[in-house]
């Protein structure tokens, strides 16, 4: 399976604080946004990722993260010259996925829970169809919306609807099989001009092969759209970190725990952060675990 990073939007709502760089790469406390969507793709076993940036951030980006092999894994970069919307990466995307299926995460969301990884395994293992996440929000007019029927399977799932039928949010994790790039091509744009993800997803519903997973309460799915939310993100995973002692989303000491890289590879990349806590981490990983 291969993975798309949408990481394109000008982030304007965050203007001035990404009015320099592009706001998936903002920090949230200790490391760039992008590294929490990432690190989302990599739990699923997924080595070979596409980051699809604008023109005027790509380059940041790739400074970032460069072409993978650092972590024993392959990232791409492509350009969307326009925001026209979240499903238009399959067009973008299509001779990077060529025959694969392929996983889709928003560069700006964030994922934490105990069992995830195992969830976004089995997820990424089924052949057919497409699999979306639903999550419990107080706002869910903000979000796409899928509606349940008693047997707790999805009946609707409608964009940004004023009246919406359930409080299930679909999460910005999308999972298909290779259909996605011929059915992204058969969408038209919507009255904000996009090709939307709802739409897309739509098609796999009304085929019967769309599944949702519940992300349940004990999963934190944060927002950084606004002020308070991208700092609300930052102190979650501050508090997490430092009661835990373990970080969240760093994608070096992902990339060890997955086998990519030994613990020589992360000694290595702890030294490019010797003088700070994030250096320190890396390094007593690749020592004790
Ligand atoms: C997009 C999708 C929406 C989804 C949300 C998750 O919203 O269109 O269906 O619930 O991401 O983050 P947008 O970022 O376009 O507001």
């Amino acid at each position: 399976m291969k993975g798309i990073v949408l990481a394109a939007g000008a982030g304007s709502r965050l203007y001035p604080a990404s009015l320099p760089i592009s706001k998936i790469l903002l920090p949230v406390y200790d490391k760039p946004m992008i590294y929490y969507p990432i690190t989302t793709l990599l739990l699923a076993g997924i080595k070979e990722i596409l980051i699809i940036t604008n023109k005027y951030d790509i380059d940041n980006f790739k400074k970032v993260l460069k072409d993978g092999s650092q972590i024993g894994v392959k990232f791409s970069y492509a350009i969307q010259k326009e925001p026209k919307g979240i499903a238009e990466s399959f067009l973008i995307a299509e001779d990077f996925i060529k025959d694969s299926p392929v996983a889709l995460i928003l560069g700006d969301n964030i994922f934490h829970g105990f069992g995830f990884s195992s969830m976004l395994k089995e997820v990424a293992k089924r052949k057919t169809g497409a699999t979306v996440f639903g999550y419990l929000v107080q706002d869910p007019e903000r979000f796409g919306v899928v509606e349940f029927n008693k047997n707790n399977k999805a009946v609707s799932i409608e964009e940004k609807p004023k009246n919406p039928k359930s409080n299930y949010a679909v999460t910005g994790l999308y999972f298909y099989d290779n259909n996605v790039v011929e059915y992204a091509k058969m969408l038209k744009p919507s009255l904000r001009g996009e090709l939307e993800i709802t739409d897309l997803n739509k098609i796999y519903l009304e085929k019967n092969k769309l599944q949702v997973e519940i992300l349940g309460r004990g999963f934190a799915w944060l927002d950084t759209g606004t002020f308070e939310s991208l700092l609300q993100a930052a102190n979650f995973v501050q508090s997490m970190e430092i009661n835990t002692g373990m970080k969240i989303a760093s994608i070096e000491e992902v990339a060890y725990r997955m086998g990519y890289i030994s613990s020589n590879e992360l000694l290595k990349l702890a030294k490019n952060y010797k003088q700070n806590g994030y250096g320190k981490y890396l390094e007593k990983i690749a020592l004790t675990v």
